[in-house]
Parts: C-alpha cells; structure tokens; sequence
C-alpha cells in the first residue's frame, strides 16, 4: 500500500514533511497539480474534476490513504470525494482555527485562499471552537498561493503589505496560515506581525494519518525508511 499526498503544487510538501518525520517507515506518492494552480480561485466543480482524476491516479497506484494536503480541496470538496470513493480514506487539511481558539488568542487572523475563506467548513469551524472572547478576522489572500508557487517575489511582497496595512492596529495575536503553501513565507509573514504566534495545521494532519493506520490495522513502528516518490504535473 502506498500513501497518497496531494495538493496543486508545493504546498503540499510542507504537509508530507510533518508526516515522513511522523512516520518514516511507509512509502508514499507526492503529486503537485502544478497545472492547476491556484485551487483557490476555481469553482467547486472544477474542483471536484481536477480532484477526483488525481485520486483515479493514486487509487491506480494502490494507495489506500490519500491526503488532501490542501486547504483549499479539503474544504471545497473533500464531502464530495467521500461519497464518490467510499473505500478511500481521505484525510484532509483544514486552517488551524481550533488551535488558535485553544491557545486562548484574542484577536486571530486566518490567512487563506478567497475558496477555503468563503467556505462553509470555515464559518463551522469558528462555530465550534470560538469563544465569545475571540476575535477572528478572515483574509482571502487572492494571488499569494500562486505567487509563492511561481516564486514571484515583487508581487508576494505587495499581497503581505496590504495585509499588514489592513490589519495592524486590530492587535493581532495569533496567524493562522490557512494554506499549504504559506509555511514558504512564515519569514515575512512574522516580521511584518512579530508579536503573532503563527499556527498550521500540518502536525495534525501527520496525527492523523497515524490515527487511521491505527484504526485500519496497518499501524507499526519500524526501523525501516521507506520511499517518497514526488511528482509534478506542471503546465
Ligand atoms: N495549497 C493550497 C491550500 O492549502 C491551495 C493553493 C492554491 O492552489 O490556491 O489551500
């Protein structure tokens, strides 16, 4: 059995780090939709096509557990891929609102693509885990996750500004970097708002994994290092 780890580009990367140094000993397939970046600013049905023919691929692959390791996916369309490939596990990756609720912040910034900001699992998530006390501000941080794909640094730099300046006298204490490919600028990011915690989500993600291999009898510890095959479809 291979785990499958998906996202539209390197984003991902950052969730399958936190996941091989939790468990080292499986093998894994990586594919980064480079192609089809931004997820962000697409429709749900675009979505859910572009999603459901890289889950026929690992499914082709023999992987038995796929990780969306994209917010953007996750909340968009991973309902929807459940009830399509009922015998897959998915396990997705959704902004660390809980986190931020649980380490008592007062004032947080969620930092997304415009899709995972205006999404439904967004506004449950707050539901559930905001107290009366807590602030939330949410970002649609339009064009960030391409730029830092692309690597265009001039126009990250633009986006980061125009978050500082919208958001700095809101005394923010805690950053949630609701996308994947955000951890690449956590740098930046921090000396433009040095007195936030920046949370993500991926450890818990890499729990998770750890959690449904436990569930489906295929969890062991193992000296053993496994393999990562990484694949980029790119335009
Ligand atoms: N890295 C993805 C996320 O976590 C998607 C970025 C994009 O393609 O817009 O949302």
């Amino acid at each position: 059995m291979n785990i499958g780890v998906f996202d539209s580009g390197i984003g991902g990367l950052t969730v399958m780090e936190e996941i091989v140094r939790l468990l080292p000993n499986y093998d894994y397939i990586f594919y980064g939709d480079q192609k089809n970046n931004p997820y962000g600013e697409k429709t749900d049905e675009e979505l859910l096509n572009i999603t459901s023919s890289i889950v026929d691929y690992l499914i082709s692959r023999d992987c038995h557990i796929i990780v969306i390791a994209c917010n953007t996916a996750t909340t968009r369309c991973m309902k929807k891929l459940r009830v399509k490939y009922p015998d897959i596990v998915f396990i997705g990756t959704v902004p660390a609102v809980k986190v931020a609720c649980d380490n008592d912040s007062r004032n947080t910034l969620v930092l997304a693509t415009p899709a995972t900001i205006h999404s439904e699992r967004v506004q449950e998530l707050i539901l559930d885990n905001k107290k009366e006390t807590q602030n939330i501000y949410l970002a649609p941080c339009y064009g960030l996750a391409n730029a830092i794909e692309f690597n265009e640094n001039d126009k990250i730099d633009m986006i980061l500004l125009d978050l500082h300046d919208t958001y700095i006298d809101k005394n923010i204490d805690c950053i949630v970097l609701g996308c994947t490919h955000y951890p690449y600028i956590k740098d930046s990011i921090q000396s433009l708002f040095p007195d936030a915690v920046l949370v993500d989500g991926n450890n818990g993600v890499a729990r998770e994994v750890r959690h449904q291999l436990q569930l489906m009898d295929r969890y062991e510890e193992s000296d053993t290092v496994g393999t990562v095959e990484i694949i980029f479809d790119r335009k």
